[in-house]
């Protein structure tokens, strides 16, 4: 099903329906040109959507994960009944093919893990009381992330400077998450406190979220934004136009290794030439101290006809030529200034800094346990 929608920014990007029983998305791989809601009932066609980026954005799709699950509880409510077992079961299997949507933000992972870890923790509880528990939980994963995208603002902010000129790769803003974005939240707390910022937005080839998502939203906001193509990155640091670099990240490694858009990388190498910062902002969600390096992280492989074909009302190159189509790329820690998370930012050593900041999520999460 689909609504009609007015404001982009005033929609959480991913969101339960009312009546509890639907995922509902703004459908980005149709914007600017189309503005749409749409409702999507079960695993399988939330999968199919993230496969399709009509949900992206590593926080999105961790917030999505974690509705799908709850939706899949519901599913095993009406195959098992209350048999705890059977029920378990087909949760499992949906939980594993989940997983498998999209494989290198971890925040898919994290969501999934983090609903089936309630569920299996619930022994003593019957199928529905489970299905009860894990709809507040995914309510409760979707409420944070905005929570979190307001704190990376908070922590981000005082890193830029009044006036300045900030490039940004990719779209890990609002519709990247459920809103404010992780690299955007300091851009829109900057631009709400009249820092009077010069954003440029790179194309980000070849899906082209900086394009289609990421300069519509800031425009949206009033922001003073700029849209290049990725080849002009290079020229636009040269003259003297960008004094800090953010983006986003579908995972940092234990080491701060942290992959992003393919071309986050030469952004990274270009950027540390003409001596501009590069942060990047990762909500702790993003981190995944299971992956030691860069190398560990698996980078999802697209069809190459995102490259030839998609945008395009006839095919750019001849139907037999040979793509290579990474959506991803791993900036090395030492291109990395720091890594702005909600619990303040990482500098280098990142091994340390990074599992400083893990332990603090660790004591803080304890503390609010303590208090409750
Ligand atoms: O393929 P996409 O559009 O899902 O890739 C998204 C990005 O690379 C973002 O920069 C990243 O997920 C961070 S979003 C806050």
């Amino acid at each position: 099903m689909e609504k009609e929608i007015i404001n982009i920014l005033e929609t959480d990007t991913v969101n339960l329906s009312e009546d509890g029983e639907r995922l509902v998305i703004i459908d980005q791989s149709v914007l600017p040109g189309t503005v749409k809601l749409v409702e999507l009932r079960d695993r399988r066609e939330i999968i199919d959507a993230i496969k399709r980026l009509r949900v992206r954005g590593a926080p999105a799709i961790g917030v999505a994960a974690g509705i799908a699950v709850y939706l899949s509880a519901l599913d095993a409510l009406n195959v098992a009944g209350n048999d705890r077992k059977g029920f378990m079961e087909e949760l499992r299997k949906a939980a594993g093919e989940l997983v498998l949507a999209r494989p290198t933000a971890v925040n898919l992972k994290w969501a999934v893990d983090r609903m089936m870890d309630l569920a299996e923790g619930l022994v003593d509880s019957t199928p529905e009381e489970i299905v009860s528990r894990l709809r507040v939980e995914a309510l409760t994963i979707k409420n944070e992330d905005i929570e979190v995208c307001r704190k990376l603002g908070e922590n981000g902010l005082p890193l830029l400077k009044r006036g300045q000129g900030i490039l940004t790769h990719c779209n890990a803003g609002h519709l990247a998450t459920v809103r404010y974005g992780t690299a955007t939240a300091p851009i829109y707390l900057g631009q709400e406190r009249g820092y009077g910022f010069h954003v440029y937005a790179d194309e980000t080839r070849p899906l082209l979220q900086g394009a289609r998502l990421t300069s519509t939203e800031l425009q949206l906001a009033g922001v003073d934004v700029t849209l290049i193509c990725d080849n002009m990155a290079a020229s636009v640091m040269k003259e003297g136009k960008v004094q800090t670099v953010i983006t986003g990240c579908d995972r940092v490694a234990a080491n701060g290794d942290s992959a992003n858009k393919i071309g986050t990388l030469g952004v990274a190498i270009l950027a540390k030439h003409y001596g501009i910062p590069l942060y990047i902002a990762a909500p702790t969600s993003t981190i995944d101290m299971g992956t030691a390096t860069g190398e560990d992280i698996v980078i999802e492989q697209r069809d190459g006809t995102d490259i030839t074909d998609m945008w395009y009302s006839e095919p750019m190159a001849l139907r037999e030529v040979r793509t290579y189509n990474p959506a991803f790329d791993v900036t090395d820690h030492e291109l990395i200034a720091g890594i702005i998370t909600e619990y303040g930012v990482a500098y280098p050593p990142y091994d340390v800094s990074l599992r400083d900041i893990m332990e603090k999520k660790k004591m803080e999460q304890r503390k609010e346990v303590r208090d409750e």
